[in-house]
């Protein structure tokens, strides 16, 4: 397969500041790319070129063949927010009910989808009543009923516990493993051992593009956060 998503010279300019600072990279189709990076490092913003709702000021973003943001994705391309985008005064199962028949999917397809996230328990209760995390899990689960072909999620980890994290991993694989591409935001380092394919940020621009393995051993060792830092130290000697 080929790649999902191609970006060349992507520069982002806001107020006066560069905030992507002219970056390449690809995503492979069919995978789980993890893009890493520290709070403030632009990732949201480089998410939002590719979703197409981010104004890119110099250089282009390809997805699924079309430029970003093309009216023939928005059916195949599916986005959580990092603030999740949920409606608060619904309960759980009336929020999934809703996106189901916006997707034109069976309900049954929603229960799977809540009870993939760990919230079949919640089912009846209030959105705006539940954690940060929750809530989260929630939009997770409405992104999933449109099975889209590209999924991209921005932190969906954040304030999730361990074991909620783990199983969360696992079914980003599971639905990679189906043929989805699935492009992920953390800025938890424990999380770039997830992924199969890492891109590295800082300060708006990549440093490094590869897979956890090769990024071990280019760095040597096997601490995928001590390989960030080495990086960093290696891109400018103090
Ligand atoms: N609308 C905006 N105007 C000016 N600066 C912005 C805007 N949105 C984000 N930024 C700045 O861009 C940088 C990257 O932000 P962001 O993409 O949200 O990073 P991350 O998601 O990695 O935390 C930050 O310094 C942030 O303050
Ligand atoms: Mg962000």
């Amino acid at each position: 397969m080929g790649n999902a998503i191609e970006a060349r010279g992507l520069t982002v300019e806001l107020g006066g500041r560069k905030i992507l600072r002219g970056l390449d990279f690809t995503v492979p189709a069919g995978q789980v790319t993890g893009l890493l990076g520290p709070s403030g490092c632009g990732k949201t913003t480089l998410l939002r070129c590719v979703v197409g709702v981010q104004q890119i000021s110099v250089g282009s973003a390809q997805v699924l063949g079309v430029p970003a943001g093309s009216a023939s994705l928005r059916s195949k391309v599916g986005y959580v927010t990092q603030a999740p985008s949920v409606y608060l005064d619904l309960t759980v199962r009336d929020n999934v009910d809703f996106f189901a028949s916006v997707y034109g999917v069976s309900p049954s397809a929603a229960t799977r989808a809540l009870a993939d996230v760990g919230l079949s328990e919640r089912a009846g209760q209030k959105v705006g009543t539940l954690s940060g995390g929750q809530r989260t899990r929630v939009s997770l689960a409405c992104a999933l009923l449109s099975a889209p072909e590209l999924l991209i999620l921005d932190e969906p980890t954040v304030g999730l516990d361990p074991v909620l994290r783990r199983d969360l991993w696992v079914r980003f694989h599971a639905l990679a493993d189906a043929g989805t591409t699935l492009f992920v935001s953390s800025h938890v380092m424990d999380e770039a051992g997830r992924c199969s394919q890492l891109l590295m940020m800082r300060e708006g621009s990549l440093i490094a593009d590869d897979t956890p393995d090769a990024l071990r051993a280019a760095t040597g060792t096997d601490d995928l956060e001590e390989a960030f830092l080495r990086l960093i130290s290696a891109e400018a000697p103090a």
